[in-house]
């Protein structure tokens, strides 16, 4: 298997950070529709990533994005029905979806409505095998996903000490987060790290001590489960600012 690629880049400040994801999202975009016709995206969940997609729906991206061409699924969500001020869904669909050309039906939403996660996360997986023409055990490839990290180190909703940071054969889980006293429905590991690129987007000073332990520290994904995203045959990109860099040694 290819080595991943893995970089670095440290942004000024949160804006400038916005800016160069969303630079490197259009581009990811405009070269998976030109060499496969399509671009297949998990979008991250949290407060970050909403002015990356201010951005794409902004009039400096928006009108050269292939948004026909574009299918949007979701990483991760949160057990809450998707106009809950709490969904990952309706966040990108007020900072996004509801501003650009995106076909209904290229919108891949985890049904995080249903009462049973477990249910959620069986009804989502049937999404993703008809999206992607899975066969039974096959791993769907993203063309990029889009990771947060949190301030202890979680990603996705693969938190500290939950047993999916380890899963080897789910394509979707439903872990209940003790810290959260909730259920997410979450991507695995194996499916984060099938996909042909991955971008971390991690901001501001109360990530800088989870961002260094995750990316210099001794691997130990069942507390820092960031650690686990490793695409076997893909990139793996952390665009970080300045505040979140702040104990890097390398930055
Ligand atoms: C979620 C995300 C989660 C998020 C991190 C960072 O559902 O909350 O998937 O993994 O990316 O918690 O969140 P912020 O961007 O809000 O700091």
């Amino acid at each position: 298997m290819a080595e991943s690629l893995s970089a670095l880049r440290v942004l000024d400040d949160g804006a400038a950070l916005a800016r160069a994801a969303a630079d490197e999202v259009a581009q990811r975009a405009a070269d998976a529709v030109h060499t496969r016709g399509r671009f297949r995206c998990a979008l991250a969940g949290g407060s970050t990533p909403r002015a990356l997609y201010r951005l794409l729906a902004g009039p400096a991206l928006s009108d050269r994005f292939p948004w026909s061409a574009t299918h949007v699924f979701w990483g991760d969500e949160r057990h809450v029905p998707p106009d809950h001020p709490d969904s990952n869904y309706r966040m990108a669909r007020e900072a996004l979806l509801d501003h650009v050309p995106l076909p209904a039906g290229n919108i891949h939403r985890i049904p995080a409505e249903d009462p049973d996660a477990l249910n959620a996360a069986v009804r989502y997986d049937a999404e993703l095998a008809a999206a992607f023409a899975l066969a039974a055990s096959e791993l769907p490839r993203f063309d990029l996903v889009l990771l947060g990290l949190g301030p202890e180190g979680h990603t996705a909703s693969l938190f500290p000490g939950s047993d999916v940071v380890r899963e080897e054969r789910r394509r979707v889980a439903a872990p209940y987060v003790p810290q959260l006293a909730a259920f997410r429905i979450t991507l695995t590991p194996p499916v984060l790290n099938h996909a042909a690129a991955v971008l971390f987007v991690v901001s501001g000073e109360e990530k800088s001590a989870a961002l260094a332990a995750v990316i210099e520290g001794e691997p130990q994904p069942d507390l820092y489960p960031a650690q686990i995203v490793r695409p076997h045959d893909g990139a793996l990109l952390w665009l970080v600012d300045r505040a979140a860099a702040r104990r890097l040694r390398r930055a």
